[in-house]
């Protein structure tokens, strides 16, 4: 396809709009069941007709446990619940006269049904035989004389058996959140299955799981509500454990790190170790916790301190306790050691770590009677840990070294040299919540799907697949990511594609709220994902990266997103079924409407002292609005916590505002908002103009911004007339030229009321406008008050470009780009990521492209156009906060101007590997590295800059050419009037 414009992303932008109606390019098996009768297809169900399930006696517990729960799953869809006989081959094939359809269900090796199937060639499973995690189902003719069909569903393994089940169970109509997110099926009059075989696996992660964690005081404080305590205080039992793993199995997981902060999972409930076993879970415990023993259990039952050198035996016959305890169930042992708590430690060393591990493996041959490379083990890279591996260290290569994100989800570390050769491989520690510094982030969801994609991806396609656990907090709150995680982790090839991430949020939605509502879903909580990508709740006291109230209308603007995503989300909320509601307000409508809230706290505090030194008497309105936001706070956690006659109670106990360290407030509390005392007087006007504090009458001449004719399209020149005191005034603007005059020339300000404040937008008319710069005065005067007249001075600037250029034009003194709007001399080795970042998409080379020589590699090109002389011109770079994930190649980036000379900048610098980086906690608060470069003297005319990523680790988002004008703000100046 010929482009009809040289700005590619351009084009590429509309083509997405054309296709998004088609969907994007998630690439999901397609469904082999059907809601309707098929010609040629099996029934599995109809009015009062479910079927019947069976399994053979000898199939692994987990597969008996999930036949009986796709039993009632059918129940849930069909309101007739399937019946489950446990049975072998020989008992089945004598029930010939079976008028129930026939659900066979096995896992290849461990089951009569299947196994006899294969053998008489009814059923081939040549696919999936000897795979991981790896299933098949279908119809089967003629399974045996006297039988028309069966519907089988064959695994590899167990687990494979249990996720096809599982699978089915989804696809029928069941949602892994039916639980935890009182998703409610579509009830359905038949389910047919039609005559294709559905295969799925091996997964692309082969251990995948979730962390419970960070869970006071929400998941604990629901869990004392619900269960009964242990002898030890913690209410994690077996019961609260079934939840969470039939969650976890029916999300095509199969390990699970259990809360720790005040529990202890094999202690707490006896069931709870062979319950996991049970479902098919791995257990595993955390970073700090080797060897299958809880944190709290140290304070118990070790003898002596936590500490290698000084009390080595008590340790050892410590981890040995957690080796013996936990042999005959799935388990993947974590090894190594850290201090004590989630701390460094002050005695160990690389060779004190050495010796540890080997013990640990020795005993773990030992006790379990395995050759190592039979023994799941994982010794977890993170915070100092992975200092001691930098300096060196030989270490078995049958321990999966998990590496770690640096706890705001930008992985610290990808394989690199031989380590991808490792039999025990890579995994990866990943982050949705997070307890420490520079803030907790743990209320409620604040995870950009874009991206997870990217850096897991990136993870992956570096050779990072043998473990992903993500820490998911108190786990409600995170449905969304979580789920987003453990089906990339699944499935990597069905997320091809950039654009995937959309794509799987909209099939994910239909699942969910029903196909009617999922494109709205989608949309809405892709723009969620942005808007918390540009600030996470807890970071919104740090006022040094608050949103500029004046510059770039930057907090109005943001705050606008806030209100206009929370009209689409209640709009949506209002025409569903009752029945979907409170799934949809607990996945969709809920964090929406907390986080405008939360917003609308923090932008209305920061505006009214805006407005308080330009005297509006609204800012007395903006402060009122403050505190009825704190009370609307509080209503909708009440609002929450009676969802389902109160089954979510205390799960947002937790306290969100008023952060002024990194540990939570114990309470919530907002910032006290200006106020100011009303000017004396009535009909008294004010008037300020964009962009200025400025304000009449303590100024009485105001200079507007220069009027472009290139101004950014989101961004109209206005001036502000308003009340300064309760009362009302008619206004009238005037003109001293032809070609300059504004949208409204009268109007009537009123107090109190929505009308006190009246934006006054500017309206040149350029086919009278003269050539180049020009100035004009607009008069406002106050027809109800003698002596009140204010005179704006506007510069309108009506520059010519050459009729043939493409590429963005200066305004303001200021030329911003968006990463994805380079020309199409660019390099097709780029790859764009739209919806990633706090503004239009991301920018990135693929993973494994090798590191580029600085300004000679693939270009991204940005043709621009200035008119400014510029003595100091500057380039800034926006990027996402991405680590040095390869720290033999740290991210850099080239520009060149005009085809000058390259300036290099590296972004991140490098560590020891056991810190962040400097400028790490700005970079993670904003969001974004922010690299500005110097290119000196610009002169006007057209200009062409080269920007060259040198690295797959790292993406950009957005370019800055400031030729004088550039205001400070967080997410940059909007974008620059493109021509195309
Ligand atoms: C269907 O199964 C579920 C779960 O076992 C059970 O709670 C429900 O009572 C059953 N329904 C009928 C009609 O037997
Ligand atoms: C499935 O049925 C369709 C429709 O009758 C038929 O065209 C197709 O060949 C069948 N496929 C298989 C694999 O049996
Ligand atoms: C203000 O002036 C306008 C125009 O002269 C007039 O129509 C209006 O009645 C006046 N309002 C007050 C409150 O005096």
């Amino acid at each position: 396809m010929a482009p009809c414009s040289r700005i590619l992303g351009l084009a590429a932008a509309t083509l997405l709009a054309l296709v998004a109606s088609s969907g994007h390019a998630y690439k999901e098996k397609p469904s082999v069941f059907s809601f309707t009768t098929i010609a040629v297809g099996y029934q599995l169900g109809g009015p009062n007709l479910a079927p019947q399930i069976r399994v053979d006696p000898r199939d692994a517990p987990g597969v008996l446990r999930a036949a009986k729960d796709l039993a009632s799953d059918f129940g849930r869809v069909l309101g007739v619940n399937g019946t489950v006989v446990v049975a072998d081959w020989s008992a089945t094939i004598t029930e010939k006269a079976v008028a129930k359809p026939v659900i066979l269900i096995g896992t290849i090796g461990q089951s009569s049904l299947v196994d006899n199937l294969v053998s008489t060639k009814k059923l081939d499973t040549a696919e999936i035989a000897g795979k991981w995690e790896t299933f098949t189902y279908r119809v089967v003719s003629t399974p045996w004389e006297g039988r028309d069909a069966v519907f089988v569903i064959a695994g590899s393994d167990s687990r494979g058996a249990t996720f096809g089940i599982y699978d089915v169970a989804e696809r029928i109509g069941v949602s892994p959140w039916h639980y935890w997110a009182d998703v409610v099926p579509a009830k359905r009059q038949n389910i047919w299955a039609n005559n294709l075989t559905h295969i799925e696996g091996p997964p692309s992660v082969k251990f995948r799981g979730i962390f419970l964690n960070d869970e006071a005081p929400a998941l604990t404080g629901w869990g004392k509500a619900n269960f009964k305590a242990s002898q030890y205080g913690s209410s994690f039992g077996s019961e609260f454990y079934s939840h969470i793993f039939d969650l976890v199995v029916r999300l095509k997981g199969n390990y699970v790190w259990p809360a720790m902060w005040s529990s202890m999972f094999y202690l707490d409930d006896a069931k709870n170790g062979p319950l996991a076993t049970e479902y098919g879970i791995f257990m595993g415990t955390s970073h700090h916790e080797p060897m299958a023993r809880a944190d709290k259990e140290q304070s118990r039952f070790l003898k002596g301190s936590w500490d290698w050198k000084s009390n080595k035996a008590g340790v050892q016959a410590f981890m040995q306790e957690g080796a013996t305890r936990s042999k005959n169930w799935s388990t993947i042992y974590t090894l190594g050691m850290r201090g004590s708590g989630d701390a460094a430690s002050a005695t160990l060393s690389s060779s004190a770590l050495e010796e540890i591990i080997a013990w640990q493996q020795q005993t773990l041959t030992k006790t379990l009677g395995k050759p190592l490379s039979d023994i799941p083990q994982a010794w977890v890279m993170y915070k100092e840990v992975p200092g001691y591996w930098k300096k060196g260290m030989n270490v078995s290569q049958d321990v999966t070294l998990l590496w770690s994100d640096d706890n705001r989800g930008n992985i610290r570390r990808i394989p690199i040299g031989d380590e991808e050769k490792r039999r025990g491989g890579s995994g990866m520690y990943y982050h949705f919540d997070y307890v420490g510094d520079p803030r907790n982030y743990k209320w409620i969801n604040t995870i950009q799907l874009q991206k997870t994609w990217e850096q897991m991806t990136l993870a992956h396609d570096s050779g990072n697949k043998n473990i992903w656990i993500v820490n998911v907090g108190d786990l409600k709150a995170l449905e969304l990511p979580t789920a987003h995680f453990m089906a990339l982790a699944w499935d990597r090839n069905s997320f091809d594609t950039p654009d995937s991430t959309r794509g799987w949020l909209q099939a994910w939605s239909a699942k969910q709220f029903g196909e009617d509502a999922a494109e709205a879903a989608a949309s809405i909580m892709t723009v969620y994902g942005k808007l918390t990508a540009r600030n996470k709740y807890e970071d919104l006291s740090m006022t040094p990266f608050a949103f500029q109230t004046s510059n770039y209308d930057e907090a109005e603007l943001n705050y606008k997103e806030w209100v206009d995503l929370l009209d689409q989300a209640q709009s949506v909320y209002d025409k569903l079924p009752v029945a979907i509601q409170d799934s949809f307000f607990e996945l969709v409508l809920h964090p929406v409407l907390a986080g405008k809230t939360v917003f609308e706290i923090y932008t209305k505090v920061a505006l009214a002292s805006r407005y308080a030194t330009e005297k509006r008497i609204s800012t007395n309105q903006l402060a009122k609005d403050v505190q009825a936001a704190f009370t609307a706070d509080q209503v909708i956690t009440k609002r929450f916590h009676s969802l389902k006659g109160g089954k979510w109670n205390h799960f947002m106990d937790q306290t969100h505002l008023g952060y002024n360290n990194w540990q939570e407030p114990s309470s919530n509390t907002i910032p006290r908002p200006t106020t100011i005392t009303a000017a004396s007087g009535n009909a008294l006007m004010g008037v300020t103009v964009q962009g200025s504090t400025s304000a009449f009458p303590a100024t009485t001449k105001l200079t507007s911004l220069t009027v472009s004719k290139f101004d950014p399209p989101g961004l109209k020149r206005y001036f502000d007339i308003f009340a300064r005191a309760d009362g009302s005034f008619a206004y009238e603007v005037t003109s001293n030229s032809s070609f300059l005059d504004v949208v409204s020339r009268q109007g009537t300000a009123t107090s109190p009321g929505s009308n006190s404040d009246l934006r006054v937008f500017i309206k040149p008319d350029w086919a009278s406008t003269p050539a180049g710069l020009s100035t004009a005065a607009l008069t406002i005067t106050n027809l109800n008050s003698t002596g009140q007249v204010a005179t704006v001075i506007v510069t309108v600037e009506n520059p010519s470009v050459p009729a043939d250029f493409e590429g963005h034009i200066e305004a303001d003194r200021t030329v911003s780009i968006e990463a994805e709007h380079f020309s199409a001399d660019s390099s097709k080795d780029y790859v764009v990521i739209p919806d990633y970042g706090r503004t239009l998409s991301g920018v990135r080379l693929p993973p494994r492209t090798p590191s580029q020589q600085p300004a000679k590699g693939p270009a991204l090109v940005y043709p621009f156009y200035t008119f400014t002389n510029a003595a100091d011109a500057s380039v800034t770079v926006y990027l996402g906060p991405s680590e040095n994930a390869n720290p033999d190649s740290p991210n850099r980036f080239s520009i060149t101007l005009d085809g000058g000379s390259p300036t290099t900048v590296q972004v991140v610098p490098l560590t020891d590997g056991s810190s962040q980086p400097a400028g790490w906690s700005d970079a993670v608060i904003r969001g974004a590295y922010v690299k500005t470069s110097k290119v000196g003297k610009l002169a006007p005319g057209k200009h062409e800059l080269k920007l060259f990523l040198l690295e797959p680790t790292m993406i950009v988002t957005k370019i800055v050419v400031d030729v004088g004008g550039v205001k400070s703000s967080l997410l940059g100046p909007p974008e620059s009037f493109i021509m195309a």
